[in-house]
C-alpha cells in the first residue's frame, strides 16, 4: 500500500459528511434525486432534454451516433455557439442585463451588457471576415485576461472559425509549437498584460514565435501602452482598435454550424513531448457547458458568477465564457494575480460586485490558508451562496477552510472533477441533492458513466482503487487530437476499447463515492496546471550543459505537485548552483514560468532498468523521502542509493 492510500484510509475513518441544507434546497434548480436514475435509464433522452435548453437553427433528429472511439452528438442539428452565448439574450429582455464584468489588475474595470457584448462580437466578426478569416480556419489567440479575449473567441465562433487560445504565461517557443500545429494565419495578441504590477511582454514573445510559421497578420490589442515596447511591422501588424473602428455597426449573421463542426482547439500536455490539440465540437460542447451551469452551479438570473481560472485553460473556456454566457448569466473575469496589490484581492472583488457563485482552484485555497483568515474577514462575503473547485484533488483541510472562512458555513462546496478532454464537469455533487464529503468529488453527474476499474476492466469493489474510466460517450467529450486520429485512439481508447481512459487513478468508498487520486501517467499537476514530464525533459536536454534528464512531480504543500528535475551533465561541465539556476530559467524560457522546476538535482547517473528505461517511480520515492520501492530490475542499484543520499543531504 502506498503513502497516498494510507492517507486516504485515515481520512475515511473520520469522514465528515455535509448534507445539503434546507435553505439551499428551497431555492435550487435541481432538487429531485431521481435525476440520476432517469438519466441512467435513458441517457440519450436525458441529453436530448438538456440540449433543448439551447437555441437550434435546425433541430437535431438524431441524438447520438457512436462508432467507438468516434461519437457524433446531435448530428444534422444546426447551431452557433456565439448566437447561443450572446445574441439570443440580446433579442429578449436580457438585452440590458450585464453579461460580463471585467476587473483589470491595476483596478480599472469594464462592464458589458449582453447588447454591448453582442455589438463588440459583431464588429470583431466583421473585422475577422475582412482579414480573410473563413469558416473552418484556425485563429490563435495569445491574450491576457481582458474582454477582447472572450470577444475574439465569440467572433471566431460566430463565423465558424476555430479559436486556439494559448495561455499568456506560455513562452514564445510554446506559442510557436501551437501555431505551427494549428496552421493559423492570424494571431491575435496584446502589447502586454499585467501580472503582479509587472508587464508580460506578449507582443515581443509573439514576434519571436511567428518566425517561420504560417502567420500572415498579427492583430494587437493595446493594453499596457508604453510599458512594453515592441517593434511594429507595418503591413503585418494591425491595431485591434483601429480595425474594429472600420467595422460597420451592424449585426454579423451567425454561421449555422453543424453540431459536430469543431468550435475550438485547446492544447494540453500528454505523455510525449508534443502537446496535443484537443478538438471540441460546437453542439455537444455547448450542451455540456450549459447543462452544468444549471445543474452543478445552480445558476439563476440574479447570480454573479466568478470563475477565477484563466481563459487560457479549459476551465476558463467553459466557465468564464461559454457556460455562463450560454445561460444568460453575469460572468466576472479578473485580469491579474490573487495577491496584488494585496492578498485580499479576490475577497475585495467578491464584495465589490456581489459575487454569488465562486469557482476556484485548490492550490489557491492552500495559498489563502497560508496567508491567513484575516484577509477574507476584512470583507463582506455574505453574497456568496455556492463555492466550487477544480483542477486537482482538494485536501479536506482546504475544503473545510473554504467552507468555513469563505462560505461562512452556509455554502455547499462543489469539488468538480473534469479535464480539457471532457469539456465540462463530469464528477461533482449536485448542490441541493448530493451530500458532500471533504476530499471527494462525490459521484458522476447524471448521464456520465464514470467507473473505477482494475487492470482487466472489472469495476473495483468498495475500498479499492484503479483506473478512472468513462464507459459511455457524453456530449462535450473531445472529438479528436488535431491532425492525429491515431494518437486520439491510442491515448484514450486503446487500453479498454470503447471506454475513455482518463489517465487518472481513483478509489471508490462504501457509499460509492469517488476519490480521485491524480494522474497515473507521466503528467504532473502543478498548481492545477498539466505539464508533461517529457516536455520538461526535452527542454532540459536542449541546454548544452545537459546530457540526460528525468523529471518527476513530488508532492508540494501549496501547489499539489512541484517539479523535480534529475540531471546528468556533459563531460567537462561543472554541476553547481549557478548551473541549476540557469537550467530552471532555461525551462521557464522554453515552456513558460509554470514549468520551471522547483529544484534541479545533479546526478552522476540516472536509475535505469536493464532495457535503459528511466525508473521515475524510484526518483519520486527519493524526492518524497520514502522507502525505496523494488530496485531489483535496475541495471545498477548503486546509482539510486547514491542519489538518495545526495538528495537527503542536498541543503
Ligand atoms: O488529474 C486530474 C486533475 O486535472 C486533470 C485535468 O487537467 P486539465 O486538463 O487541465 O483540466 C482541468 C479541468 C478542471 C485531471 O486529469 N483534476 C481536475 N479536477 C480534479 C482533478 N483531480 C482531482 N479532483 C478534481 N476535482
Amino acid at each position: 500500500m502506498g503513502e497516498a492510500d494510507k492517507t486516504l484510509d485515515t481520512l475515511w475513518q473520520d469522514q465528515r459528511r455535509f448534507d445539503p441544507s434546507a435553505t439551499f434546497r428551497a431555492q435550487a434548480n435541481w432538487t429531485d434525486p431521481g435525476v440520476y436514475e432517469r438519466a441512467e435509464a435513458d441517457p440519450e433522452g436525458y441529453w436530448a432534454e438538456q440540449a433543448r435548453h439551447l437555441t437550434w437553427f435546425e433541430p437535431f433528429q438524431t441524438v447520438l451516433e457512436w462508432d467507438p472511439p468516434f461519437a457524433k452528438w446531435f448530428p444534422g442539428g444546426r447551431i452557433n455557439a456565439a448566437y447561443n452565448a450572446v445574441d439570443r439574450h440580446r433579442e429578449g429582455w436580457r438585452k440590458n442585463k450585464v453579461a460580463l464584468i471585467w476587473e483589470g489588475e491595476p483596478g480599472d474595470s469594464r462592464v458589458f451588457t449582453y447588447d454591448q457584448l453582442g455589438d463588440a462580437v459583431d464588429r470583431a466578426a466583421h473585422m475577422l471576415a475582412r482579414l480573410g478569416v473563413r469558416r473552418g480556419d484556425r485563429v490563435t489567440l495569445y491574450l491576457p485576461m481582458i474582454p477582447e479575449l472572450p470577444i475574439a473567441m465569440l467572433a471566431c465562433a460566430k463565423l465558424g472559425a476555430m479559436h486556439s487560445v494559448v495561455f499568456a504565461g506560455f513562452s514564445a517557443n510554446a506559442l510557436r509549437d501551437r501555431i505551427l500545429d494549428a496552421g493559423s494565419t492570424l494571431l491575435i495578441t496584446a502589447d502586454g498584460g499585467w501580472r503582479k504590477g509587472q508587464v508580460v511582454p506578449l507582443k515581443r514573445n509573439a514576434d519571436e514565435a511567428i518566425v517561420g510559421t504560417t502567420v500572415e497578420k498579427v492583430l494587437v490589442v493595446r493594453r499596457v501602452g508604453d510599458a512594453a515596447r515592441a517593434d511594429w511591422h507595418p503591413g503585418r501588424d494591425l491595431d485591434w482598435a483601429e480595425e474594429m473602428e472600420k467595422s460597420p455597426r451592424a449585426p454579423y449573421p451567425a454561421e449555422p454550424m453543424d453540431a459536430e463542426d469543431p468550435l475550438f482547439l485547446l492544447y494540453t500536455s500528454g505523455t510525449t513531448g508534443k502537446p496535443k490539440g484537443i478538438v471540441h465540437s460546437t453542439g455537444g460542447y455547448l450542451v455540456g457547458a450549459n447543462t452544468t451551469m444549471r445543474s452543478v452551479f445552480d445558476i439563476k438570473e440574479e447570480d454573479v458568477f466568478f470563475c477565477s481560472a484563466d481563459i487560457g485553460w479549459v476551465t476558463g473556456h467553459t466557465y468564464v465564457v461559454y457556460g455562463p454566457l450560454s445561460v444568460g448569466a453575469t460572468s466576472l473575469m479578473y485580469e491579474g494575480a490573487p495577491d496584488y496589490p494585496d492578498k485580499d484581492r479576490f475577497w475585495q472583488i467578491i464584495e465589490t460586485y456581489g459575487v454569488t457563485v465562486f469557482y476556484t482552484a485548490p492550490t489557491l485555497i492552500r495559498s489563502f490558508m497560508k496567508w491567513g483568515e484575516a484577509y477574507p474577514r476584512r470583507h463582506d462575503l455574505s453574497s456568496l451562496r455556492l463555492l466550487g473547485t477544480a483542477g486537482e484533488p482538494i485536501n479536506p483541510e482546504a475544503w473545510l477552510w473554504l467552507h468555513e472562512h469563505v462560505g461562512g458555513g452556509r455554502c455547499p462546496i462543489l469539488d468538480t472533477w473534469w479535464q480539457t478532454e471532457t469539456g465540462s464537469a463530469m464528477i461533482s455533487p449536485l448542490p441541493a441533492i448530493t451530500p458532500t464529503k471533504p476530499g471527494s468529488a462525490t459521484r458522476p453527474l447524471p448521464g456520465i458513466a464514470a467507473d473505477v476499474v482494475d487492470e482487466e476492466g472489472n469495476s473495483v469493489p468498495a475500498g479499492r482503487g484503479g483506473y478512472l474510466v468513462i464507459k459511455r460517450p457524453w456530449p462535450s467529450m473531445l472529438r479528436g487530437v488535431w491532425g492525429d486520429p491515431e494518437r486520439f485512439r491510442q491515448t484514450y481508447f486503446s487500453k479498454f476499447p470503447g471506454w475513455y481512459l482518463t489517465g487518472d487513478g481513483a478509489r471508490r468508498d462504501e457509499d460509492g463515492y469517488l476519490w480521485v487520486l491524480g494522474r497515473m501517467d507521466d503528467v504532473i499537476n502543478v498548481a492545477g496546471h498539466r505539464i508533461g514530464t517529457a516536455e520538461v525533459e526535452s527542454a532540459l536536454v536542449s541546454h548544452p550543459a545537459v546530457a540526460e534528464a528525468a523529471v518527476i512531480g513530488r508532492s508540494d504543500e501549496v501547489k499539489g505537485q512541484a517539479i523535480t528535475a534529475f540531471v546528468t551533465v556533459r563531460e567537462g561541465v561543472t554541476p553547481d548552483d549557478a548551473l541549476a539556476q540557469a537550467l530552471r530559467n532555461h525551462v521557464a524560457h522554453v515552456i513558460g514560468p509554470i514549468a520551471r522546476p522547483a529544484e534541479v538535482i545533479f546526478a552522476a547517473d540516472l536509475p535505469k532498468t536493464r532495457s535503459a528505461k528511466i525508473m521515475r517511480r524510484l526518483l519520486r520515492d527519493i524526492a518524497e523521502g520514502r522507502v525505496l520501492g523494488d530496485t531489483t530490475t535496475l541495471a545498477d542499484p548503486a546509482v539510486v542509493e547514491q542519489l538518495r543520499q545526495q538528495y537527503a543531504h542536498r541543503e
